[in-house]
């Protein structure tokens, strides 16, 4: 298959272009488009071949159920069956943006999109591409991110076809995408709501709303019992180069850095996510310029950027500094904790 590549304006997209691709997702196809998080990989929600497709070309097992995209509240009722008392407000103030929020879903939402599970996750997200898109094409689309399963999340078009280019119909190519971390999943079945992926709109935001908001993490998933989220699996979000953390400090950086020095690596073939600023030891280390350490939005918006460029590299470890869980702080640490590579994996290639 040949993927399609079409350049659109962020602001305000060819009806031409969106009216094709509008047009491929209602025949079944798979189109690749920017939300505000990262791209995504869509397919109509109702049509169960086409979101078969999708787990195909994602290699994504399916078990792992997919985000139903919205561009207007009424299509709610094509996909939800009750909608809690809540999310009237939490529309109000967060949607259309970073918020995908699970809820009882409507038999007509095919079991693929959902595993089978009796929720669904929907979401209105705040790209003018992407409401176009669902727009023209007048059917809830069902888009995981537009990587391949296991991988960094795109946040570029060009990240989406090193990975799914030949696999997929077509890509709108819009840029880079503003927050570049994925959208905070809530669970508003369960009394207090909970958190089941930290994300694009921050937990002190949500309690500011809703009082009382619990976060699951991957120990309240067992993996044995069945996961809540199944994306809460413990390894994702992983480049090809084995990553390591370090507590949230300079001083503590380079001492990671002179542990894997200690094991042998030379400075060459460490690639180091770095904060402005921030001084490493002496050697030729290879650099992402993350950004402001504190500021955790620019952070959030370069951090599948500087993983995915630093596998790039010729090296052989990547190391990053963790950020304390504040704000968009929690979805870069849930993010790296996923990337790290257990120690006793790489001890064991090494
Ligand atoms: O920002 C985003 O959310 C991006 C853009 C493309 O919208 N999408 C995204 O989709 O990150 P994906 O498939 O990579 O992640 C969806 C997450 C997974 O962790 C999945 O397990 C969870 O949402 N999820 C989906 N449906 C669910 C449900 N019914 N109950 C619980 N978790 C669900
Ligand atoms: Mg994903």
């Amino acid at each position: 298959m040949t993927t399609k590549v079409w350049r659109v304006d962020p602001h305000c997209p060819d009806p031409e272009i969106i009216a094709q691709a509008a047009r491929l997702l209602r025949q079944g196809g798979l189109v690749a488009f920017p939300t505000e998080t990262v791209y995504g990989l869509g397919a109509n929600a109702l049509d169960r071949e086409a979101v078969r497709k999708v787990f195909l070309a994602k290699g994504r097992p399916s078990w792992d159920p997919l985000i139903v995209h919205i561009n207007d509240l009424s299509m709610l009722e094509l996909v939800v069956a009750e909608v809690p008392p809540m999310f009237a407000e939490l529309a109000q103030r967060f949607l259309p943006g970073p918020l995908t929020i699970v809820m009882k879903k409507k038999a007509s939402v095919p079991d693929e999109v959902t595993a089978g599970l009796p929720t669904v996750a929907v979401r209105m997200p705040r790209h003018p591409v992407a409401l176009s898109l669902i727009a023209a094409a007048n059917v809830p689309i069902a888009a995981p991110s537009a990587n391949r399963f296991g991988r960094p999340s795109p946040t570029t078009a060009e990240h989406v076809w090193c990975d799914l280019a030949g696999r997929i119909d077509a890509i709108l190519d819009a840029g880079a995408t503003a927050v570049g971390v994925e959208s905070t999943v809530l669970d508003l079945t369960k009394t207090p709501p909970v958190i089941l992926r930290p994300g694009g709109v921050s937990k002190e935001a949500l309690e500011a709303l809703l009082g009382e908001v619990i976060v699951a993490t991957a120990d309240t998933a067992k993996v044995s019992e069945g996961l809540p989220s199944p994306g809460m699996m413990p390894r994702h979000y992983a480049p090809s180069v084995p990553v390591w953390l370090s507590d949230g400090s300079e001083a503590s950086l380079a001492e990671v850095i002179g542990q894997l020095q200690q094991q042998g690596y030379a400075s060459k073939d460490i690639g180091v996510l770095l904060p402005k600023g921030w001084v490493l030891p002496e050697g030729q280390f290879v650099t992402f310029p993350w950004g402001q350490w504190g500021n955790w939005e620019e952070l959030a918006q370069r951090l599948f950027d500087g993983l995915r460029w630093l596998e790039q590299q010729t090296i052989a470890a990547i190391v990053a500094p963790l950020p304390p869980p504040v704000g968009l702080g929690l979805a870069l640490r849930d993010r790296l904790l996923k990337a790290a590579t257990p120690p006793s994996e790489v001890l064991d290639e090494k």
